[in-house]
């Protein structure tokens, strides 16, 4: 059974990125099968998974965003009431370290965040907003059960928005990260 942990705080720059990475790669390094995912819409684990360091990494990138599922497509079927169910997200392994995988983030997730709020608030009372509340989780469990994942590792984006709290819900464990502030 996968458990999820996500890395949270509503504040940017206390390191949430670059310690998803590297605890999934530690994870990984001892034989654990992980999925990065990342759902805040600025992409930056996106971007350090797929090795974002010059101009033709850029290209490449851009490649990965236009024709691989992410965090925004697989979700696409509940929030754009498209008549499918949601499928698991193709994963993308991370180059120079076995079983660890990358969900992509999409610059475009955030325009999810309003219609997920309502229909947390709502659903009882809105029959077409039932099924979005419970549809982030879905779509984690069952990329979860394709990848036979271990661990799913939850970047998230400095914000107490609706996504974040749902996440922050559907999770097994929550890390809150707080950078030592040094003084020179
Ligand atoms: N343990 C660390 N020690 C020193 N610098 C760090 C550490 N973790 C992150 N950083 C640096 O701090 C900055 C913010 O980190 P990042 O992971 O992007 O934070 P967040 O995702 O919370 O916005 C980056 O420049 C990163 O390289
Ligand atoms: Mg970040």
């Amino acid at each position: 059974m996968v458990q999820k942990i996500a890395l949270f705080n509503h504040k940017g720059g206390v390191s949430k990125t670059t310690t998803t990475f590297n605890l999934g790669w530690m994870l990984a390094s001892k034989g654990q099968r992980v999925i990065l995912v990342d759902s805040d819409p600025q992409c930056n684990l996106t971007g350090m998974a797929l090795g974002e360091e010059t101009e033709d990494d850029e290209a490449r990138i851009q490649e990965i965003y236009n024709t691989t599922s992410n965090i925004k497509t697989g979700l696409a079927p509940a929030f754009e009431s498209q008549p499918r169910a949601i499928e698991a997200v193709d994963c993308i392994p991370v180059q120079g370290r076995d079983d660890l995988f990358l969900l992509p983030g999409h610059v475009g997730f955030a325009e999810y965040e309003v219609t997920l709020g309502i229909a947390q608030e709502l659903s009882g009372s809105i029959q077409a907003l039932k099924n979005l509340p419970g549809s982030i989780n879905d779509l984690l469990e069952k990329t979860a059960t394709k990848f036979d994942a271990d661990y799913i590792l939850i970047d998230m984006s400095p914000s107490l928005g609706s996504i974040n709290q749902n996440l922050l819900m559907i999770s097994d464990f929550f890390w809150y990260l707080q950078l030592p502030i040094f003084s020179l």
